[in-house]
């Protein structure tokens, strides 16, 4: 099958190399005995695969590996016990090998899509929507009525964030740092759009009428007291990412003094230990689909022998949605 290896740890520019290699075999690492041999349509690029071009991610397979996090496509074959059928069109989450023409998943994490969504779309639902329902409901305890300040809310977890959010009752404020990137964060259904180089703090704290109740940080960076800043009492920060490219210190006499949780929300840290709660998550995101809340957005699409312009495309802050490799 084609594939794409990276084969050095040089960049995004020149570490991934288009291979023929063979098909992943039932002794597959990442899921023994069981899991389901997906024909992928298309793959999700994200974060960790620019990080892992350079050998920055905490997962470091020997070289060289595919690498490849999450796909959309049609389940070949089902090793063991599961609910899906050949044929079935899936979301699969993969961790790794996603970028080739067949990958394999743990049955765990491969959900069926509905017709409605078409494979890019399946390619951008697992990491970024399953991360979205788990900062925001399972450890932000999110509530209807409730306002949420979404940071980097152009990127695949900002938009996936947006439509969580507004599925689960709350009103979004989502910052971004272009024009550009506000249409983006509109067409995901943001309430309000704030600019990063602007007064967005002050924005936010009027806009909700005294403070936001949550804050979901996939950027991290300076901006980080002045996250804190645009809470209401008892608010929470839930931090995801740094892609700011620092990770904040906070003096905690600012939790004290208005009742403030700053809550860490790794969502592999969590559902790869515990596949029933993956259950959970992917039944409430089949929930907010059926009910019209998330309509995942794709923003640029790349052949697969183009996968270097992805992953820079994200390497220089550029994603407009969920950046997706069209595989077949
Ligand atoms: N905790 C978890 O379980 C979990 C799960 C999935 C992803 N993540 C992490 O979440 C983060 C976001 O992932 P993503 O897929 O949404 O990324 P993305 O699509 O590239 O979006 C990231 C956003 O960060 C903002 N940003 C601010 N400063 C930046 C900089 N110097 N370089 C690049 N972007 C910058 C950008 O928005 P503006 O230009 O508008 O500021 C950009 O839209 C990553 O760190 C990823 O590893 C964490």
């Amino acid at each position: 099958m084609r594939a794409l290896q990276i084969t050095e740890l040089t960049g995004p520019d020149t570490a991934l190399k288009i291979v023929d290699v063979p098909e992943p075999g039932a002794e597959h690492p990442m899921t023994p005995g069981s899991g389901v041999l997906v024909d992928v349509h298309a793959a999700g690029v994200s974060f960790p695969e620019v990080l892992q071009t350079r050998g920055e991610y905490q997962v470091r397979p020997p070289l060289p590996f595919v690498p490849g996090s999450e796909v959309g496509g049609v389940v070949r074959e089902v090793r063991g016990d599961s609910p899906l059928q050949p044929g079935d069109r899936v979301a699969a989450f993969c961790m790794l090998g996603g970028f080739a023409e067949v990958a394999v998943a743990p049955t765990f994490l491969t959900f069926k899509i509905p017709d409605a969504l078409d494979f890019a779309q399946g390619a951008a639902l697992i990491l970024n929507y399953h991360t979205a329902y788990f900062a925001l409901k399972l450890r932000g305890r999110l509530a209807e009525g409730e306002t949420v300040l979404i940071h980097g809310a152009a990127g695949g977890v900002g938009t996936a964030s947006i439509q969580v959010a507004k599925g689960l009752g709350a009103t979004t404020i989502a910052v971004v740092s272009t024009d550009e990137k506000a249409e983006v964060a509109k067409r995901a259904g943001a309430d309000h759009v704030v600019r990063s180089d602007g007064a967005w703090k002050d924005e936010a704290v009027e806009l909700s009428g005294g403070g936001v109740h949550l804050v979901l940080d996939p950027v991290g960076g300076d901006r980080f007291t002045d996250s804190l800043r645009s809470l209401r009492r008892a608010g929470r920060v839930v931090v995801v990412g740094f892609t700011g490219g620092s990770i904040p210190e906070v003096r905690v006499n600012r939790l004290l003094l208005r009742n403030t949780e700053v809550i860490g929300a790794g969502w592999g840290e969590w559902v790869l230990s515990n596949p029933p709660v993956n259950l959970e998550i992917g039944a409430a995101i089949d929930e907010l689909i059926a009910g019209g809340h998330i309509d995942p957005i794709v923003g640029q699409r790349f052949p697969l022998d183009a996968a270097a312009d992805a992953l820079k495309t994200i390497d220089g802050r550029g994603a407009l949605g969920k950046v997706v490799l069209d595989v077949r």
